[in-house]
């Protein structure tokens, strides 16, 4: 890994924060992934001992924390709805003593960064105890998770500095994609996605967006430069990249935020809205956008100050910022890049250290 290292992608050069050039990598980091995982013929593909081992999966188990959690639970929906293997996402620090019953056969999918979180190394040693099968997916060969799983996915995004991840996420989401896409034509399933061509569209859509950064200071001033808590909301797909949002403010801003399915906000936390509580809006999927802009008139009502971020074709007016449109399944990959800058400005206004916020690790070596 290191002989392959560049010392440009340890160094912050013009940047003032790791963060935000590693945000502006994520378009590169998406094309190099469309490279790494290509055949000679062109193909999306993968090493054949892996897919094999999906492919004689009955059930995968994902194992995570932090953002790459987030990343799994967009995961688990790409591999149930285009390869049609059943799912379910673990938090790895309960997984250890609330272990749920498992398949005849399951596959342990280790989602990290780093490869080196103690949480998901727990969970690793014991299920290979038990004989279970591993893959790791992460950005660092040659780390512990990596060395002692079966199998190693890697992300390919270059060395992620910054201790809120950006770059690492968006690389994890695109591969999940990749090995579900692959998977699923392996077990000869009828994929309606022409998932190259896709990517390299969300490829240029995430370059337009990490260039809209003057218009993300200004959401960021307008909407979290005094208030103390914020919400995000989002149904599907959407409620999991406003987990991760939250996550992002909390992290770097120090603000109180917290992600919500939308249909979920009444069922007590709408409690919390008060005059002027920003609430950011995620509407990208067709099929529950009305619903979505249903929440987001339910807390206007009680006074909330809504940021709707939108995708092209679903727009409305008052919509505060409209995304560029690609495939419904890769609307992760666009709607967190404006979440990730917001929160990085309303950190640099609230005079906060980006790149090594308070309390946290890049990678958490103890349970
Ligand atoms: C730490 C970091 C988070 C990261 C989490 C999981 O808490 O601060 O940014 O998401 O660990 O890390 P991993 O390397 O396993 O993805």
């Amino acid at each position: 890994f290191t002989a392959e290292l560049d010392m440009s992608d340890i160094e912050k050069g013009m940047y003032p924060h790791f963060m935000l050039k590693e945000m502006d990598e994520q378009p590169g980091v998406i094309r190099k992934i469309l490279q790494a995982y290509e055949n000679e013929q062109g193909e999306l593909a993968m090493d054949e001992n892996i897919v094999n081992a999906f492919n004689e999966a009955d059930r995968l188990y994902i194992i995570a924390a932090g953002t790459s959690y987030h990343a799994g639970l967009i995961g688990k929906h790409y591999f149930e709805k285009i390869a049609g293997i059943p799912v379910e996402v673990h938090i790895s620090s309960e997984f250890g003593y609330n272990m749920p019953l498992l398949s005849e056969k399951p596959l342990f999918l280790f989602i990290t960064q780093s490869g080196e979180t103690a949480d998901s190394r727990q969970v690793l040693v014991k299920i290979k105890a038990l004989g279970y099968p591993s893959i790791t997916l992460t950005n660092a060969t040659g780390s512990t998770l990596s060395r002692e799983a079966d199998h190693t996915l890697l992300l390919y995004a270059g060395p992620e500095i910054a201790v809120a991840s950006t770059k690492a996420y968006t690389a994890q989401v695109a591969v999940l994609a990749i090995a579900a896409y692959v998977v699923a034509k392996k077990r000869g399933k009828t994929v309606e996605i022409d998932l190259k061509k896709e990517l390299a569209i969300t490829a240029n859509a995430i370059q337009t967006l990490v260039d809209s950064k003057e218009e993300m200071e200004q959401i960021a001033h307008e909407f979290l430069a005094v208030s103390r808590n914020a919400f995000f909301i989002g149904r599907n797909l959407d409620y999991y990249v406003s987990l991760e949002g939250a996550l992002k403010v909390k992290e770097i801003s120090y603000i109180q935020a917290e992600g919500f399915a939308g249909g979920e906000l009444k069922h007590g936390t709408i409690a919390l809205i008060e005059e002027g509580t920003p609430v950011f809006a995620i509407v990208t999927q067709q099929a529950v956008s009305l619903n979505t802009r249903g929440n987001v008139k339910e807390v206007v009502a009680r006074g909330a100050n809504p940021c709707i971020l939108s995708m092209e074709g679903l727009e409305e007016e008052n919509d505060r910022f409209v995304l560029p449109k690609v495939h419904a399944l890769l609307t992760p990959l666009v709607a967190v890049i404006p979440l990730q800058l917001i929160s990085y400005y309303a950190a640099l206004h609230r005079g906060c250290d980006v790149d090594k916020p308070r309390n946290l690790a890049k990678s958490v070596t103890v349970e």
